[in-house]
């Protein structure tokens, strides 16, 4: 069976989609996002260490969670921005993290979570000017992390304005490159993590890093998107100064939905030159696993009328804000403390385009030896951390259990 997810808020193209289906001989539901409340993940985890499934925003997702249970294919149909899938396609993707569960394995060669349920194949159908390489390798990637295969990546229509727009802003920012000074003495620094900062990994970089640019002299200010009322401010900030880092979490192989939004709601020129610089992290441990959304990253500065100051790159932040053991305290300080290395090297630099800085993203991959270890031994040390994690948050169920 095959689940449509129509996340298109304007423009009737329910004949265009059922066309799209006529020929394949399989049992399709389309099914209109814009009639249903869903909001953006807020990452609280509770879906894997507290109710085990089953997600904690009561909206309209858990009819789609209910659905996915029982399809084979997947296929989400939405408009794009900044040559990506929009922040209302990603939405629901960054959703379907309960069929997933806590539980790491290394599967095809990279660290994955657990499937919960069955494999899902997953394909995208896009409106505008969407990047194609981008969104293809998105897809695959998006697949696998469900051990599913790609269905692939069609093109509604094509909207060639778009392009021409984005053309004259990267012109713009290539001539504004050297209007921006090398070494920073300000910085605007917006953590993107939909996570309430006080629980957020990202806030826990931005602090270690802020410690750096303090040592030399660098002062800066923080915004957190997960606090809507701080949007307006941060909005101006990002307009009126021109050196601006944007610290994420990988969310789903790209950037978190709540970012994305917060993106779009951004005035398209500016008045001033500025550069646009990204601290990008995510849960698993490989360089790899992150590149998807470095490849995205390094494309926005252009489109938002910025130069780029390049992206710092690095895994394994998971465990950054469980620090109560003393082994992964160990590790975590070991790591905050690199990033504290990291915002002295920006403070005098500039910019994330340095050797240290391509450095410090450690192994694109885990050596053979490593995922012997991981397999006979740290495996299971994984798994009794995270059931300790579940107990101490008060989890009743199996972490792998099914709900649906
Ligand atoms: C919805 C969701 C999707 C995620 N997707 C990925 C991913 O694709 N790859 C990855 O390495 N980590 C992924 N993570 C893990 C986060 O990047 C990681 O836990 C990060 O430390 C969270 O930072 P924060 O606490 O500031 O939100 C995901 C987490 C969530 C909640």
């Amino acid at each position: 069976m095959t689940l449509v997810l129509n996340t298109l808020e304007s423009g009737d193209y329910s004949e265009q989609i059922k066309a799209l289906f006529a020929e394949k001989n399989e049992e399709i539901e389309i099914i209109n996002t814009a009639n249903l409340k869903i909001m953006h993940c807020m990452g609280c985890n509770n879906c894997w260490l507290k109710t085990p499934g089953i997600c904690s925003i009561k909206d309209d997702y858990e009819i789609i969670l209910k659905k996915l249970v029982s399809v084979e294919n997947f296929w989400v149909v939405a408009d794009t921005k900044f040559g990506f899938i929009d922040y209302r396609g990603k939405r629901v993707l960054d959703r379907i993290v309960p069929m997933l569960n806590m539980y790491i394995e290394i599967r095809d060669g990279w660290e994955r979570h657990q499937l919960r349920y069955h494999p899902l194949n997953f394909g995208f159908i896009y409106k505008g000017d969407g990047n194609r390489e981008l969104l293809k390798e998105w897809s695959m990637r998006v697949a696998r992390n469900m051990a599913g295969r790609s269905l692939g990546v069609i093109a509604l229509d094509k909207n060639e304005t778009c392009e021409k727009v984005s053309e004259s802003a990267t012109a713009e920012s290539a001539a504004w490159e050297t209007a921006v000074p090398a070494s920073a003495e300000h910085v605007i620094i917006i953590n993107g993590s939909p996570r309430v900062k006080k629980n957020s990994n990202t806030n826990k970089i931005i602090d270690a890093f802020g410690e750096g640019l303090q040592q030399a002299g660098t002062t800066y200010d923080l915004y957190s998107l997960s606090n809507r009322s701080e949007w307006d401010r941060a909005r101006e900030a990002f307009m009126t100064n021109n050196n601006i880092i944007i610290a994420l979490p990988l969310f789903v192989e790209c950037l978190p939905s709540l970012l994305q939004e917060f993106l779009s709601t951004l005035p398209t020129e500016r008045r001033q030159p500025a550069k646009l610089s990204f601290i990008l992290h995510g849960g698993f441990d490989e360089g790899h696993q992150l590149r998807l959304g470095e490849k995205f990253l390094q494309s926005l500065p252009a489109q938002l009328g910025c130069s780029c100051g390049g992206v710092l790159v690095k895994g394994g932040s998971f465990m950054l804000r469980n620090r109560e053991n003393s082994y992964i305290k160990k590790m975590t300080d070991k790591m905050l403390a690199s990033y504290a290395t990291m915002g002295l090297s920006f403070a005098q630099n500039g910019n994330f385009m340095t050797p240290e800085a391509k450095k410090f993203t450690g192994p694109e991959k885990n050596p053979k030896i490593g995922v012997l270890l991981f397999n006979l031994v740290f495996k299971r040390i994984v798994k009794k951390n995270f059931d300790r994690i579940a107990q101490e948050w008060g989890c009743a169920e199996p972490l792998d259990s099914k709900p649906y």
